[in-house]
């Protein structure tokens, strides 16, 4: 075992494992007196329930794999299981699969009897690098992608980086991109580390997952540190997202998997960056497509329109992007950039210029 933890400093503080053979060390989390659940989806469980070792005779609910699972029906199905298993308020839920996993289970847990411990299990880089750390919890409605949720911050959460060698290559193609958006969040550190270990990542290297999970995961505990509600600072962490979520609602959720979106997004914020004279750096857009495409990612959004057969005419994604729930005032809100590590928070973009970033 090898490992590494982040400090969540929240009262009381959260904490993140980063390494690797680290789900057989879940059950020294769980104390003698305490029921468990574990929450977790069918292909995962399958791959990775052995692993929780001691937990195997933990009663598990699983959901559909994916943005399937992540209903108002599945949540209260999830509820009525833990209600049967006979949870009580010391009791502790485990997730064990990716973010809709630990959205719908962090959701489940913060409801339940007013809310029970949960602790985290993400098995896919999107989940590791973003969705399992800092209390999200999220069901989606059929007006738009997490609009039912709360903030639960999990007790702990376990990024074993060996889980990531299962995926399929799309799913971690889609964790790459929010790794991008975190290097564009973090500075040219990062963003150069990338750039020089683009083939190493591509192929899913351990040792390079376990560099890039840590470095996302404490860039993400300072900003939660800091804005635990998202009234603020964390929202930076929405680069390339508010594109992001349009292109899914508009594609139907699941079509486009969220990583692969947002960097799309990327893409289409660092444009707009450009437009509103805000980017110092003219070379940086470049060198982010050039970073994606060599990641396997679409890099603009006729790519990724030819990609996945898709028509997702400007007029349906600027319509979606007014549902956003980041709008203020009825405007879509962005996040800009001024350069790697600079973000800048609450931008309106114009008609015209959305018109033609979108075209
Ligand atoms: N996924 C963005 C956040 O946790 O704030």
């Amino acid at each position: 075992m090898d490992r590494t933890a982040v400090t969540v400093p929240l009262e009381p503080p959260s904490f993140v494992h980063v390494g690797t053979d680290l789900l057989s060390e879940v059950q020294h989390e769980v104390t003698a007196d305490q029921g468990v659940v574990v929450i977790s989806d069918d292909t995962v469980r399958e791959l990775h329930g052995a692993a929780l070792e001691a937990l195997a005779e933990a009663p598990t609910f699983s959901l559909p794999a994916g943005e399937d699972g992540k209903t108002l029906p599945h949540l209260e199905k999830a509820l009525d299981f833990m209600a049967a298993s006979g949870l009580e308020r010391n009791g502790l839920v485990i997730t064990l699969g990716g973010g809709s996993v630990s959205d719908l289970g962090g959701l489940a847990a913060s409801l339940y009897k007013r809310g029970i411990s949960v602790l985290h299990c993400p098995t896919t880089l999107l989940a590791q690098v973003d969705a399992s750390v800092g209390g999200k919890t999220a069901v989606n409605l059929a007006a738009g992608k997490n609009l039912a949720g709360t903030f639960h911050q999990p007790r702990a959460v376990f990024c074993d980086v060996r889980t990531l060698t299962t995926l399929p290559p799309e799913q971690c193609r889609s964790g790459l991109g929010e790794v991008v958006k975190t290097a564009l969040l973090s500075g040219y550190g990062f963003f150069d580390f990338l750039e020089a270990n683009h083939a190493g990542l591509a192929a899913g290297e351990t040792n390079l997952m376990r560099e890039v999970v840590l470095r996302c995961v404490r860039l993400k505990a300072g900003l939660v540190a800091t804005d635990e509600t998202d009234q603020g600072q964390r929202q930076v962490l929405n680069l390339g997202h508010t594109f992001a979520h349009a292109i899914e609602h508009v594609s139907g959720y699941g079509r486009v998997p969220h990583g692969v979106a947002v960097a799309v997004g990327l893409t289409l914020a660092l444009a707009a960056s450009n437009i509103q004279g805000l980017l110092a750096d003219q070379d940086l857009a470049g060198r982010t497509e050039d970073l994606l495409r060599n990641l396997g990612l679409p890099a603009s959004l006729p790519e990724l329109r030819e990609r996945h057969g898709l028509l997702l005419p400007s007029e349906k994604l600027i319509a979606a992007m007014l549902h956003d729930k980041k709008s203020a005032a009825g405007l879509p809100r962005f996040v800009l950039l001024q350069g790697p590590g600079e973000a800048v928070r609450g931008r309106e973009i114009t008609a015209a210029v959305l018109d033609f970033l979108l075209e």
